[in-house]
């Protein structure tokens, strides 16, 4: 392969951060000397370039150490893993969290999204543009530059921020419930070498139950075990569930899973089951599984709390998917805004390891399966499956077409499970009470219990264990309310890309058949209240906004229709429309449906659903609640101006 590469050269600490991460260079394949073996034929070639898979790891690793990317750093890093720069660049530059011009090594990401909005984002933004400078501007010792950001994961500690910072030791640290003087404060102390266990913010579980805490069982380690240690996990019944699962064999679990009726959490609601019976079944060699852990649809934290609380719980659960799928490989593909639960996953798997719960005879059982945590790097788009595959391989997180599936034809081409976190933590559950016991509790098309992450304008904001089943109304109440005793204005279901209802829906009751029955969606378990403080168009905008910035480009329908969805609201809420308001809305409803009826996957989809739905059930954009609007401008604006 030729790689065209420019002069740039790599600085010392540039190359020392990759060749931390891949280990010196072997020869002139992949960045070193040429020496007198390599003068005729080519060594290593073939390894160097099965190493593609690490170049977002490598990409972090210049980003952490150096605070941006520079091309000579690209250079080296395409040289180390035979990538040609271009595609390096091409990955380098999908990414959020990724510099590829040069700025200050540490940046504040202020949440700007649909929950912090409405609980004083702005203020904290202008905060920021005082002391700071504008958004974007390095302050005047060049140390520091701030930015707006989407959806942090922290939706229940509004608003939210993170410092991403680079530097020997440096670490990210996320804030939640963020004030102007404590992201300071926490800039002046500099540095950030806190251990692990130093927290973002202990959220506790709560309970939609009347029985209170006894009642929860997918969250009821969080809060009671030490998330640090293995011991503390056993002694809280820790690894009894794959001692049941070797027992009863890959045969007996998938038939657990089928009796419990495990639908997954991730959106999709696919059946757990028939997922894992596929891989299993598939006589390619070998087979991976893999946990969605990106977690970036706005008003969604509940993976995040489980991981950062009890991170022991979904390794042991990603273990039986290996022994179940014959899986001897797998992967934790984490976002990267979140520090603390990555960082207690990575001990948590060093932990496992070094006692034999992972590795080649896991728990002397005779079976090998060992796993590594990947960081994304700020793109929603990666918790698309496929998308995600792409990211894991070192390509732009695209999505692929299906079929055909990841079951058949997923990681590097070989049949791959995957599941988001919490859809894997109630295998425990399934195997500790049984299927059909399981099968039970909630309803007869939705079975077993299901998080919810309750944020905005209640009471009580945090995430929220209940069986499928309850309704809105209780659900509400069990989180103390809307906020001032009154009813909700609004309340988003299933995240941006979800759906609103109203006050007159709060006997809906919260299960996939309902929801689906009355046009909405449970999506990843986000309820979002908003309460007669807020402007809803304001929000819809805000929504619009972040497909528009986190569509990956790739099919038509969704890149030019998120921009254009933007566009129309935009013209709607400055009472500034094409035409007259009826046109903008009908011009927004054939947006609507050419994205949902010609896009790839379902980014596109969905990108008007929230937004339709706020139309047509809350009559958002009815003459009077347009002329009560006052928006503010959108980062679109802000880079045009
Ligand atoms: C745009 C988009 C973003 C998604 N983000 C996530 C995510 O962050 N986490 C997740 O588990 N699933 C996400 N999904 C769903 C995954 O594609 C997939 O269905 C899921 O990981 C399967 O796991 P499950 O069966 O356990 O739900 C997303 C889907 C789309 C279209
Ligand atoms: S629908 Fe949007 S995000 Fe999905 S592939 Fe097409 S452009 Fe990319
Ligand atoms: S953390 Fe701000 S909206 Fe989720």
């Amino acid at each position: 392969m030729d790689l065209q590469l420019t002069e740039a050269r790599p600085t010392d600490e540039e190359r020392a951060a990759v060749d931390d991460l891949l280990g010196p260079p072997r020869g002139r394949w992949d960045g070193g000397e040429r020496g007198t073996e390599d003068s005729r034929i080519s060594r290593a070639g073939h390894e160097v370039r099965e190493q593609r898979h690490l170049l977002l790891p490598a990409l972090h690793a210049v980003q952490d150490r150096i605070g941006w990317i520079s091309e000579g750093a690209l250079n080296y890093v395409s040289m180390r893993l035979t990538v040609p720069p271009a595609e390096a660049y091409g990955v380098a530059s999908f990414y959020a969290l990724f510099a590829t011009e040069e700025r200050p090594p540490t940046v504040v990401h202020v949440c700007d999204d649909i929950a912090c909005l409405p609980a004083g984002a702005e203020r904290l933004c202008a905060e920021m543009e005082r002391v700071i400078g504008p958004a974007g501007t390095p302050t005047s010792d060049g140390s520091t530059t701030w930015q707006r950001s989407p959806c942090l994961g922290m939706c229940e500690q509004a608003p939210a921020v993170l410092l991403q910072r680079a530097g020997h030791g440096a670490r990210d640290r996320s804030i939640g419930g963020a004030r102007a003087e404590g992201v300071l404060s926490e800039l002046a102390g500099g540095g950030g070498s806190e251990a692990p266990g130093a927290d973002a913010g202990t959220v506790a579980p709560q309970t939609a139950s009347a029985e209170g805490r006894a009642e929860l069982r997918l969250l009821r380690r969080v809060g009671v075990v030490d998330p640090e240690s293995l011991d503390s996990y056993r002694a809280e019944g820790g690894y009894e569930a794959l001692r049941l699962a070797v027992q009863m064999g890959p045969a007996g679990v998938i038939r657990e899973l089928k009796d419990a009726k495990l639908m997954g959490r991730g959106g999709a609601a696919f059946p757990t089951g028939v997922k894992w019976e596929a891989v299993a079944s598939q006589g390619t060699r070998p087979h991976y599984f893999i946990c969605n852990a990106d977690e970036s649809e706005p008003g969604t934290f509940k993976d995040r709390v489980v991981m950062e609380h009890d991170p022991f719980a979904l390794i042991e659960a990603m273990t039986i998917a290996g022994y179940t799928t014959a899986s001897e490989r797998g992967f934790i593909y984490i976002r990267g805004e979140y520090p603390l639960a990555e960082a207690r996953l990575r001990h948590a798997i060093d932990e496992a390891r070094d006692r034999g719960f992972l590795g080649e005879d896991v728990m002397g059982e005779g079976f090998s399966f060992d796993m590594e945590v990947r960081r994304g790097a700020g793109a929603y788009i990666c918790g698309e499956e496929t998308a995600l595959l792409n990211s894991l391989e070192g390509q732009r997180g695209e999505p692929r077409s299906k079929p055909p599936f990841p079951v058949a034809i997923g990681l590097h081409g070989k049949p791959t499970g995957i599941n988001n976190v919490e859809t894997l933590i109630n295998v425990l559950e399934i195997l500790a009470i049984g299927g059909p016991s399981y099968a039970a509790i909630g309803t007869e098309g939705s079975t077993g219990p299901r998080l919810f992450c309750l944020s905005g304008a209640v009471e009580r904001p945090g995430l929220y264990e209940a069986p499928f089943g309850l309704t809105l109304r209780e659900l509400l109440a069990s989180a103390g309310g809307v906020r001032g005793g009154g009813p909700p204005k609004a309340v988003l279901l299933g995240g941006a890309a979800g759906a609103f209802v109203g006050p007159g829906d709060l006997d809906l009751r919260l299960t996939f058949e309902d929801t689906r029955e009355a046009g909405v969606t449970l999506g990843s378990g986000v309820v979002l209240v908003f309460d007669d403080e807020t402007s809803l168009p304001e929000v819809l905008v805000r929504i619009a906004a972040f497909f528009r910035d986190e569509s990956c480009g790739q099919c038509v329908p969704c890149r030019i229709g998120t921009v254009r969805q933007e566009e129309a609201l935009q013209r709607l809420v400055r009472e500034r429309p094409i035409g007259s308001r009826e046109q903008e809305l009908a011009l927004l409803d054939e947006i609507a449906t050419v994205m949902r009826d010609a896009s790839i996957c379902g980014l596109g989809q969905t990108a008007a659903d929230a937004i339709a739905s706020a139309i047509s059930r809350l009559e958002v954009f009815a003459p009077q609640g347009a002329a009560q609007t006052e928006v503010l401008p959108t980062r679109t604006e802000e880079q045009e101006s």
